[in-house]
């Protein structure tokens, strides 16, 4: 099997993080090299990203939603993914594959990952996620957030996909 399929494989969300042990900087470079070269319609890149590795502002980040964040604030990194929706008008595919390729690059560099989807969810106080994050960050009123990406090394592997579980039947040949 090639070290692609492999990887695709192994990907699993990840949401228990070892903080003991830093991610190097060279390692964050990586995973950012990576997103800055994803594709974007009409070569718009008009995603931004905030790194987040202070662990107060880690723990108000985990804070944004009521569901499904509380382990951001005991990951060693969180990409905050944002786009400028005047400068692509797909922005949501542009922001979505960027991220993907956070996620990706994290699971070739052996590093655990989770997407947090910010859009259209709530604080526990029915606040607006995405409004909760850029009162946090000072973010510009204009740039969507489009989801967090947590990152952090592996306490343990979980389960690998396995290609005898993939849903073939959603694959229809030449018609419905
Ligand atoms: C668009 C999107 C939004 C997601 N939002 C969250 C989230 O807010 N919190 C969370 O813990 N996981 C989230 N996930 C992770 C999914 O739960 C996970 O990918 C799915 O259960 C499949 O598991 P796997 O990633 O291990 O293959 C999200 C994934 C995607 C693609």
């Amino acid at each position: 099997m090639n070290h692609f399929t492999e990887l695709i494989l192994k990907r699993r969300s990840i949401r228990e993080y070892n903080t003991e042990e830093k991610i190097s900087h060279s390692v964050i470079k990586q995973i950012m090299e990576t997103a800055l070269m994803a594709p974007t319609s009409k070569n718009s890149q008009a995603w931004q990203f905030i790194l987040i590795e202070d662990k107060m502002m880690l723990k108000n980040i985990s804070a944004c939603k009521s569901h499904g964040a509380a382990f951001i604030s005991k990951c060693n990194l969180a990409v905050i993914v944002l786009i400028d929706p005047l400068c692509s008008e797909a922005h949501i595919e542009d922001a979505t594959i960027a991220a993907t390729y956070i996620q990706l690059q994290s699971e070739n560099l052996n590093l655990g990952s989770c997407w947090v989807h910010i859009r259209e969810r709530k604080t526990t106080n029915n606040y607006d996620s995405e409004q909760y994050i850029k009162d946090l960050l000072n973010i510009p009123s204009h740039l969507c957030v489009e989801c967090i990406i947590s990152i952090g090394n592996k306490i343990k592997e979980i389960k690998h996909h396995k290609k005898m579980e993939i849903q073939w039947e959603k694959v229809h040949n030449g018609k419905w």
